[in-house]
């Protein structure tokens, strides 16, 4: 048996999708819209809906064999975990953003609002450049518009949150996509069942961009 952890919405229903026709169907998990555990014994595999921010704490600690995380939150919060495939999908940038007459003073510590600090102090860092990280939880757009902070280090998908609030990209930091990750001992002993779901799911993605 295979331990899945999905990152609950869209992004995951996308992944379960692509792990039902990999040979890992488990069709009730679509239907019941409470029950977080899902149990396909004759496919060996167990799905868990899981927060997307927490799927790299289930497989960091082996509550889960593999999962499906943002390479944003790897990058944030670099757990120990094998990363294996690039799912190629949920894919989207880390950026710089503020306010279109906004500009830089270097004498000056600048003020980053930011969901993802270790991201923006390693990207400040890099440069020598003092900041001051001010940490939120979402919404990070309203914080340059009412001068919490001057600029914001955020996620960017369609560009349309930025462009409704006034905001555009001041710099790309890195791109993001959904990473298929995998628990260090699990990736050990369970290594035939591992690298066999990484490999079909593989072979999906390579059949899906060839279309
Ligand atoms: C994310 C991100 C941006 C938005 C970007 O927020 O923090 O606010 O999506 O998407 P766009 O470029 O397509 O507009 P999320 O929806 O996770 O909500 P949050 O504000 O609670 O973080």
């Amino acid at each position: 048996m295979i331990n899945v952890a999905l990152p609950k919405g869209r992004l995951g229903e996308k992944v379960y999708q692509i792990l039902e026709v990999a040979g890992y169907p488990c069709p009730a998990i679509l239907e019941e819209n409470r029950k977080l555990v899902f149990e396909n014994e004759a496919a060996g595999v167990r799905y868990f809906w899981v927060k997307p921010s927490d799927v790299a704490i289930y497989v960091e600690r082996a509550a889960a064999d593999v999962g499906i995380a943002g390479k944003d939150v790897l990058l944030e919060y670099q757990p120990e975990i094998y990363e294996l495939l690039d799912l190629g999908i949920g894919k989207c940038r880390m950026c710089v953003a503020g306010k279109k007459d906004f500009r830089d003073r270097r004498d000056r510590t600048l003020r980053v609002a930011t969901k993802f600090p270790k991201i923006a102090k390693g990207y400040y860092s890099a440069q020598s450049r003092d900041i001051d990280i001010i940490k939120l939880h979402g919404s990070i757009e309203l914080a340059p518009l009412l001068g919490l902070s001057d600029v914001i280090v955020d996620i960017v998908e369609t560009g349309k949150t930025l462009l409704e609030n006034d905001l555009e990209v001041k710099h790309t930091i890195v791109p993001i996509s959904a990473r298929l990750i995998a628990n260090k001992v699990s990736y050990k002993f369970k290594y035939e069942e591992i690298t066999r779901l990484c490999r079909q799911t593989d072979e999906w993605i390579r059949k899906e961009a060839a279309r």
